[in-house]
């Protein structure tokens, strides 16, 4: 079997909702996705559509007082019906995550080092010698420079590039086969940016990893991702290889994440925003929840919620109008 095609991670119909005094609140309603093995994913939509919530249930990361329904299948397991232990031994072996914000990821008492050491001791019988030089090993590979030194660091002595580097090799120590990445650049510099986005490529490329790359930038997700899901108030409203997304986009929502984009001739210029806002999970819209922000809009679209409709082989869109007129 050509393993490029092999699914390594489907989620169906995942609903995650946080209860409430009152009642539950739905944050994603129903998605389904699907990573194939050596695949860069990308998940975009504005703050707010349920990105991370999605990416913590795969890590089962998700507070207590959170109800998540739906399956995800990971090489043959679902993970929702996993003991904790059984999470435990999967999460930074298998599967790990990067966070945006490595200053609150890392532990802030801990040598750098140690922490990458960390996931090795959990998961690994290697002995002392033979994880210090695999830690180096790794440090160097995601351009750490003087990785002896670095070692010795704590979170706080590094910038925010370097610690995110940090957090990368904390994730990629132990081989896994995914690898989510929640915003990893959003706090960086775009130089800094640029590097990282590079060092993702390069593990993807180098290692078997498939990557689940997470962000509220399309222009980033352009960049580093071959399939794409955009994401709007807890459903996925587009899926489409990359180039399709830009060249053909189907929904609304995503010409308007493309219209927002800088773009190198308007600097300068006031850039253009999608009007209105994400819904709050507490509303409970009956039609298209992307509607009242829609320049297409029509009666049937504020009381009917449109299903996911094929318009080609590889590419789906949650809109009335998809495959017609737009
Ligand atoms: N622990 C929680 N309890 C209640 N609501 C939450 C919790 N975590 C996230 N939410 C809500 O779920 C929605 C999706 O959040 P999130 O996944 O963080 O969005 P994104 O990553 O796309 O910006 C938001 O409305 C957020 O306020
Ligand atoms: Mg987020």
């Amino acid at each position: 079997m050509n393993c490029e095609n092999e699914s390594l991670i489907e989620i169906k119909d995942l609903k995650i909702g946080f209860k409430t005094p009152e009642k539950i609140l739905h944050a994603v309603k129903g998605i389904s996705l699907e990573v194939r093995k050596r695949e860069i994913v990308g998940i975009v939509g504005e703050s707010g559509c349920g990105k991370t919530v999605t990416a913590l249930s795969i890590m089962r990361l998700l507070p207590d007082n959170t109800i998540v329904t739906g399956n995800i299948n990971f090489s043959g397991i679902n993970l929702l019906s996993l003991k904790e232990d059984e999470t435990r031994e999967i999460r930074g072996r298998d599967i790990s995550m990067v966070f945006q914000d490595s200053l609150s990821s890392l532990n802030p008492l801990m040598k750098v080092g140690r922490q990458i050491d960390e996931n090795l001791m959990i998961h690994t019988s290697l002995d002392n010698r033979d994880r210090l030089s695999e830690v180096l090993d790794i440090m160097d590979k995601v351009g750490l420079p003087d990785p002896e030194q670095t070692y010795e660091k704590y979170p706080h002595e590094l910038s925010g590039g370097m610690r995110q580097r940090i957090a990368i090799s904390i994730a990629i120590v132990c081989n896994p086969d995914l690898i989510i990445a929640d915003e990893p650049t959003t706090a960086l510099d775009v130089t800094v940016q640029a590097q990282i986005l590079e060092l993702l490529r390069k593990i993807n490329r180098e290692s078997n990893s498939s990557i689940v790359f997470i962000s509220h930038n399309l222009g980033v997700i352009r960049e580093v991702c071959s399939k794409v899901y955009v994401m709007y108030a807890g459903h996925i409203v587009e899926r489409a290889p990359a180039e399709t997304l830009f060249t053909n986009p189907g929904h609304p929502y995503t010409m308007g994440l493309i219209k927002a984009l800088p773009k190198l001739e308007s600097k300068g210029k006031e850039l253009f925003d999608i009007r209105g806002r994400v819904p709050s999970i507490a509303d409970l819209t009956q039609g298209c929840p992307f509607e009242p922000r829609c320049d297409y809009s029509f009666e049937r679209c504020k009381k009917e919620f449109p299903d996911l409709k094929k318009i080609d082989s590889d590419h789906e869109v949650r809109c009335f109008l998809a495959g017609g007129i737009l």
